[in-house]
């Protein structure tokens, strides 16, 4: 069949809307009509080149929509079921996967991580040209043939629209707060970086019962939302000296838990010093090949603190997905206050430019049919 795509080609060039071809699903594969996709910072990585892809690409990793025709083997999903898309397709099989960790999944470097589907090879191209598909996901295609574990049922009455961002910011944000830190009621919890992960994981400190929520952010108007969403203070960093503040608001030397999401080395270790003794920071964000950080090694150990990483929310998507779904049908997670703007396919480089000013909370893709 015939899909419309944004294609990535080159690093720092715009992405181009093209008809693509996309076959059938294969043994354990699935077709999805994809609703909507919202745009993350991982798919600006590969647009402006920090990370290495191969080419030509369709990226799109945080997407919603309805399965419509199951390959052969397939037993967690039928035609008409509504599902949320995972970028962490898994193999059942691997250690990781048997000890409950798929997001860790050992398969993921060779598949995935290679943008093609667990065979090695890829269902989308162009007159007979291979076509990647990011993360075997592709969201930015308003259908895409994914891996049955990348699929992940949730219930009919949600929206697809917003529960599209459970796929990436929102099972990342709220994951990294409750799988990873397990974060204890009452806690002093610091997030840097008010995106859609970082606003995610405000929402998360929030649910967890975190005494104090501190955001930080270059941007008075993520800090705006962060506020709305329940931090307890926000600090500009452009203007504030946040380790200077923290005494003041926490009453001891730091925070107990601090997450970093955006991906810079210098607010990984802002992250770290931030952290009163026996606290834990979490890398979140994801940085440009290449980069280090530096940390002081003694002061880690003699104040016992934890710095540690957090890949997909330590999620179980099948176990956490249709969960998370329910906190914000239910009314207990603020989802639609992520949203910027919902956009036609031809805008993505518009919403990729705006994610660059660092002026947006998330851009949402509807796909036409
Ligand atoms: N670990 C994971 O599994 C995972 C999953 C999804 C995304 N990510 C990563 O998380 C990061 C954030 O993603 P996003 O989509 O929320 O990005 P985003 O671009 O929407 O948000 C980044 C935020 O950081 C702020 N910011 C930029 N530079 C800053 C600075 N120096 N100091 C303070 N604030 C600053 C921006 O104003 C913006 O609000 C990216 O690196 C992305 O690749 C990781
Ligand atoms: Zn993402
Ligand atoms: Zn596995």
């Amino acid at each position: 069949m015939d899909v419309t795509a944004a294609v990535f080609r080159e690093p720092g060039q715009p992405l181009t809307i093209e008809t693509l071809q996309l076959a059938g699903p294969g043994p354990g594969e699935v077709l999805v009509k994809v609703v909507a996709s919202g745009i993350c910072h991982s798919d600006l990585h590969v647009v402006n080149g920090e990370w290495s892809s191969p080419a030509p690409l369709v990226l799109g990793h945080e997407g919603a929509g309805i399965v419509d025709a199951v390959g052969d083997g397939v037993t967690t999903v039928s035609p008409g079921d509504h599902v949320v898309l995972s970028w962490m397709p898994y193999c059942r099989r691997c250690h990781y996967c048997l000890a409950g960790r798929p997001n860790l999944c050992a398969l993921v470097e060779s598949t995935a991580y290679n943008s093609v589907m667990l065979d090695g090879t890829t269902r989308l191209s162009q007159d007979g040209e291979p076509v990647y598909s990011y993360l075997a996901t592709a969201s930015f295609a308003n259908w895409a043939v994914v891996p049955e574990t990348a699929a992940i049922r949730i219930r009919d009455d949600a929206p697809l629209d917003k529960v599209s961002l459970v796929g990436c910011a929102v099972a990342t944000g709220i994951g990294a707060v409750a799988n990873t830190a397990r974060v204890r009621m009452g806690s002093s919890v610091l997030v840097v970086g008010c995106g859609g992960v970082g606003l995610s994981t405000i929402s998360g400190a929030v649910i967890a019962g975190a005494g104090q929520v501190i955001a930080v952010d270059i941007n008075d108007s993520n800090l705006e939302r962060a506020r709305a969403l329940g931090a307890t203070h926000t600090l500009n960093s452009r203007t504030e000296d946040v380790l200077a503040a923290l005494p003041g608001i926490t009453g001891s030397a730091g925070v107990d838990y601090a997450f970093e999401a955006i991906g810079l080395p210098t607010t990984i270790e802002l992250a770290y010093d931030a952290l009163a003794p026996g606290g834990t920071a979490v890398v979140v964000g994801q940085v440009a090949e290449g980069k280090k950080i530096t940390i002081d090694p003694f002061v880690m150990s003699d104040r016992e603190k934890t710095l540690t990483g957090s890949n997909y929310g330590s999620c179980r998507p099948p176990v956490d997905f249709p969960k998370i779904v329910d906190l914000y049908m239910n009314d207990r997670l603020p989802l639609d206050s992520l949203i910027e703007r919902t956009i036609d396919i031809g805008e993505i480089n518009k919403a990729f430019d705006a994610m660059v000013r660092g002026e947006t909370a998330r851009s949402i893709i509807i796909h036409q049919h």
